[in-house]
């Protein structure tokens, strides 16, 4: 599959594994972000996605283990493709960002200055402090170049796999044309944010408005100047305490109080913050194939449900959620984290505001992109917000599929014991038997049995006392050996795991090659 970086010159081709990106000139910034750390990257060869490429990896297994561990892994030490490790689809891997879209277009800085500045604010939520209200304003600055339809068709074609965008259906195109634009856009360093507040009176047309028992701010309308210009990236990222105004004092009530947030001098930056109190219960979840069906381990339909297809909820996951946003204490706060990059994200929260509970939002900031970045985003983000709300507890839920999240989910509980309440993790080979990844479930070793469940189908969630801790639906078999799981092949815990990491690891995905050969 040829990157869209062979239209970048063909300086950074795909399939070799360590590939340097241009250095841009080092800017000082005023900002708080960090300046991307600009690491040669090791870039995911496509060659390797299991499901593509079936002769490759069964020559590869022929070679050994030395060869296979060497082609399929040297991501930081991992012995696994990235996006299996860290979450991403590896169609999201390296996204172009600034001068490399505008070499891929042909195009110069000055051809966008006409161009109007555009912003994507991402849902902040706050916390109360001896300074009032702490808004986390976080988003991205850029501007949209003109790219011809043709050249669009182009770009999207490099991300599908085996389809042409012209084969698909009238609004499937229409999707995969718009993410590729939100794609190949040019971000803005060095931009003055300012956001305009005001109470907001409802969320959303249909799902669950608002989420929980949130309410509308009963005033708290302001003007608020960011501290900083953003980063080269575009990226902005700090919390700033706001005026009172007409708030209520987040010690004196128990609700989530909702405000717009309007980004001054664009139609584009409009957001809805959430003010959250102290104490209370946050729902940390994750979205793809937890919330809708991505099918992130099959990369064909993963990236067909990504570019291409209407966002689908999975199952009946939805009235799950409208019945805890319904039914738990109004203290109860919903936060999507998802570490698809912020340039992706617009339909994901088009889609969560129009199918789950309102709530605040992450996603993976442009500055971590690099690969080592790329596996410590969610642990950085999950870090962020347990700290920002240290009396809160937390009930964190996603699925199987993702290494990353199966090594933090457990640790938080370890590392914060009195603030994970639940962790529910979907068993995602139980219903979906196309995913083959093993996973390590080493991690829930040590937790107390009440606090996580691996559940099948989104009813095992229902009529749980998660406000007691009672996280477990003792209906649903639990047969957890903590250790790599890739159940399909009859692998299990302990009897891998005596082998070293390296050939744990070997075994497995030798193991999950053959199934796929097979
Ligand atoms: C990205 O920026 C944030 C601040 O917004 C900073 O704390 C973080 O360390 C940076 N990450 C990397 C990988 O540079
Ligand atoms: C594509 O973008 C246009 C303009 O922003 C929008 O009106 C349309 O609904 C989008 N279509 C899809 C399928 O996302
Ligand atoms: C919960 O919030 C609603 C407003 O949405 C309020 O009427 C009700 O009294 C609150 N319940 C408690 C127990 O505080
Ligand atoms: C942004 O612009 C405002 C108004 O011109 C100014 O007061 C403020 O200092 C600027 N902020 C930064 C970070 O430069
Ligand atoms: C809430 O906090 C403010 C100061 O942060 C204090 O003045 C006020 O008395 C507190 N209210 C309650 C009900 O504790
Ligand atoms: C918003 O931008 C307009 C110009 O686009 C400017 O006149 C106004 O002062 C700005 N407001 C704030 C709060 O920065
Ligand atoms: C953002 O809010 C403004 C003011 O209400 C509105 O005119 C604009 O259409 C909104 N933008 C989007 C994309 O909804
Ligand atoms: C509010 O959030 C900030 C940023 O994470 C954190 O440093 C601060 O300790 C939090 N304040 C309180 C009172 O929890
Ligand atoms: C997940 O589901 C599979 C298939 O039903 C089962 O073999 C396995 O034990 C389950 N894993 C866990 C951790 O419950
Ligand atoms: C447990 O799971 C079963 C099967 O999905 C479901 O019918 C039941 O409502 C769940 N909850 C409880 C508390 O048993
Ligand atoms: C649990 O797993 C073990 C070992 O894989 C297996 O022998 C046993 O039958 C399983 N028990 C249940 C209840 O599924």
């Amino acid at each position: 599959m040829p990157g869209y970086r062979a239209l970048l010159g063909g300086a950074l081709l795909a399939g070799a594994h360590a590939v340097a990106v241009p250095e841009p000139t080092p800017v000082p910034t005023r900002v708080e972000a960090r300046e991307p750390l600009v690491t040669p990257a090791v870039r995911f060869n496509g060659r390797y996605s299991y499901l593509n490429n079936r002769r490759d990896i069964f020559d590869d297994i022929a070679s050994g283990a030395e060869n296979l561990v060497k082609s399929l892994g040297s991501v930081v030490g991992q012995d696994l493709p990235s996006y299996f490790i860290s979450g991403i689809p590896q169609y999201f891997q390296d996204l172009p960002t600034g001068g490399q879209v505008l070499s891929s277009l042909g195009i110069s800085d000055g051809d966008l200055d006409a161009k109007p500045t555009e912003v994507l604010n991402i849902p902040p939520y706050a916390n109360w402090t001896d300074q009032g209200w702490n808004v986390r304003f976080h988003g991205n600055v850029y501007k949209q170049p003109d790219i011809s339809l043709e050249k669009i068709d182009d770009l999207a074609n490099i991300f599908l796999i085996d389809v042409d965008i012209k084969d698909l259906p009238p609004n499937e195109q229409e999707q995969a044309r718009n993410l590729t634009r939100s794609i190949f856009i040019v971000q803005q360093g060095d931009k003055n944010v300012s956001m305009h507040l005001e109470p907001a009176p409802m969320q959303g047309s249909s799902g669950e408005p608002g989420g929980g028992n949130t309410i509308e701010a009963p005033g708290g309308a302001q003007d608020v100047n960011l501290p900083y210009l953003t980063t080269d990236l575009g990226d902005f990222d700090v919390f700033v305490p706001i005026q009172g105004n007409g708030l209520l004092a987040g010690n004196e009530t128990n609700n989530v109080q909702r405000m717009n947030v309007y980004t001054n001098g664009t139609l584009t930056g409009n957001a809805t913050a959430f003010l959250v109190p102290p104490t209370g219960l946050t729902f940390i979840s994750d979205v793809d194939d937890i919330l809708r069906v991505t099918k992130i381990y099959d990369p064909k339909e993963g990236l067909l449900n990504s570019f291409a297809r209407a966002f689908t909820p999975w199952m009946n996951m939805p009235e799950i959620y409208a019945d805890w946003s319904r039914t738990l204490p109004n203290d109860t706060h919903f936060h999507y984290l998802t570490t698809t990059p912020e340039q992706a994200t617009r339909l994901y929260m088009d889609f969560i505001y129009k199918t789950y509970p309102g709530g605040s939002f992450d996603t993976r900031p442009l500055n971590f992109s690099d690969i080592s970045a790329t596996l410590s985003i969610r642990k950085y983000l999950l870090t962020k917000i347990f700290e920002t709300f240290p009396q809160r507890k937390f009930v964190l839920v996603a699925d199987t599929s993702n290494s990353d999240i199966m090594t933090e989910y457990p640790q938080l509980a370890h590392d914060y014991p009195a603030q994970v309440q639940c962790i529910f993790l979907r068993n995602t080979s139980a219903t979906d038997d196309s995913n083959k990844f093993p996973y390590n479930t080493k991690g829930f070793e040590g937790l107390d049995k009440q606090k996580y469940m691996f559940f099948r189908v989104p009813d095992d969630l229902r009529g749980l006392d998660i406000t007691n801790g009672r996280c477990l639906n003792e209906s649903i078999p639990q047969n957890v050996t903590f250790g790599m799981q890739a159940e399909s092949l009859g692998l299990k815990g302990e009897g891998i795991q005596a082998r070293g990491s390296a050939m744990i690891s070997f075994v497995v995905a030798a193991a999950v090659a053959l199934l796929v050969l097979g």
